[in-house]
């Protein structure tokens, strides 16, 4: 089989299966296949690095990941942002070892070299007459990411120079962007700091599953899912069973889960919202997505490859109105088994604090490393490297044939841009994914 050999276009172009809705179990622990990843996916496409109300004054700064590469967001003169390399020009070490700061500029801890916030080298150790004229120190700034953009105060960045601008790339994904984070006129904002855990599975475990999977939430979170929503667990089977999951295009997929019509006239609109905050959503959102957001219990998306994020009306207290936690989060690999989960939650700017505090009290009660479901998620995922990790179980498939029966379903007359189809429960969206994945790693 391919497990540690070099692989060739043909090689990949097998590993998933567009007719028959499958992918190789490879593709999930195999270590050569990750590596590749790094250089064929990881090093051109868009990735999530942060926020924009992480760094809201100049000289503020936040380490982040790019994949596998330590990289530092810094908000540099002008309020231009930046994201630098985190590895000093001089001998490679880790230069700001902070998660958060605010600061003039770097400088390393080894021999004492400075970077400004752009990244450009401002001093060696010592004198830089010592080096006689015979270094250009221009080539010795800070590797800096090629492009930097933002959406809706998402900031993203790419290695590669010949990326399709940040609003291509997106595309039609921004529309369902927009009902999370783009619904009020000062946006949103980051609640604290990320919360890090490690799981042992691929990081495509996660992106997958929040692209989004359906069934899982009446399954493996069971009477959790219920619970939260504050709906018998037929109901919300009936929910997902019937909501729309949506392709986006370039692979950024998600499901929008929306309440029942048969229970319409007994829930208020907008549930989960702050009820002081909906004039303003209306001021944002377009007549259609007003009509989107107002049905919906919650929803999951991925921006392809590896930036997710969930959104649940939350009940903990059933004399209390639901309230919505929305989190973003990103799947950050480690190796072909293992990811670090990054996980941010967000909040209307406008909104109180009582109501802010109240989100994140929600957020960390469901998605977070000692969330409700991120507990049962992990055990499954976890579960998936021991059982695809033996001799007999490598060769089999990654099964996504619920596919074959929805992806000719397209909803005709959908509000939203891109393909809608009629179920959460379908498997187009998650394995479109995959799809995405092999045009970038057959290229
Ligand atoms: Fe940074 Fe030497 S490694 S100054
Ligand atoms: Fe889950």
């Amino acid at each position: 089989m391919l497990l540690n050999e070099n692989l060739g276009p043909a090689d990949i172009d097998r590993l998933v299966d567009e007719e028959n809705a499958t992918a190789s179990r490879l593709i999930f622990t195999d270590q050569s296949i990750f590596e590749l990843e790094q250089e064929k996916l990881f090093a051109k496409a868009w990735l999530y690095v942060g926020h924009t109300s992480e760094i809201p004054n100049e000289g503020d700064y936040v380490t982040r990941q790019m994949a596998t590469d330590p990289v530092i967001l810094t908000r540099g003169e002008h309020g231009k942002i930046h994201v630098l390399l985190n590895s000093c020009s001089h001998r490679g070490t880790l230069l700001c070892t902070s998660d958060v700061g605010s600061s003039r500029g770097f400088v390393c801890a080894y021999h004492g070299w400075a970077f400004g916030l752009d990244g450009s080298l401002k001093a060696t150790a010592d004198d830089m007459e010592l080096y006689d004229g015979k270094v250009d120190f221009n080539t010795l700034n800070l590797k800096t990411a090629a492009r930097v953009d933002t959406y809706a105060g998402l900031i993203f960045a790419t290695w590669d120079e010949a990326a399709p601008d940040l609003a291509d790339y997106l595309g039609d994904a921004r529309w369902y962007l927009d009902l999370y984070h783009n619904r009020t006129p000062e946006g949103m904002e980051v609640l604290g700091a990320p919360h890090r855990w490690v799981v042992d599975a691929n990081w495509k475990t996660g992106a997958v599953n929040f692209g989004a999977d359906g069934p899982h939430a009446v399954k493996v979170h069971g009477p959790i899912t219920a619970a939260t929503f504050g709906m018998p667990p037929q109901t919300v089977r009936d929910s997902l069973l019937n909501s729309p999951a949506v392709s986006m295009g370039n692979g950024h997929n998600g499901i929008l889960p929306l309440i029942p019509e048969s229970l319409r006239d007994q829930l208020p609109d907008y549930p989960g919202y702050p009820a002081d905050l909906i004039d303003l959503y209306t001021q944002m959102l377009t007549p259609e997505q007003q009509a989107m957001s107002k049905h919906l219990i919650g929803g999951v998306q991925t921006m392809f490859p590896n930036f997710s994020s969930v959104q649940v009306p939350a009940i903990f207290n059933p004399e209390e109105p639901p309230v919505n936690m929305l989190a973003v989060r990103v799947w950050q690999p480690v190796s072909a088994t293992q990811m670090e989960i990054w996980n941010w939650f967000l909040v209307e700017k406008e909104t109180t604090l009582e109501w802010k505090q109240k989100a994140m009290q929600m957020g960390v009660r469901t998605f977070s490393v000692a969330g409700t479901f991120d507990q049962d998620d992990a055990e499954a995922w976890a579960g998936i490297n021991i059982g695809i990790a033996g001799q007999q179980s490598r060769q089999g498939d990654m099964n996504f044939q619920m596919a074959l029966a929805y992806r000719d379903k397209i909803i005709p007359d959908f509000p939203g841009p891109g393909k809608a189809y009629p179920s959460n429960y379908g498997e187009v969206t998650e394995f479109d994914i995959l799809l995405e994945w092999q045009k970038y790693m057959s290229a």
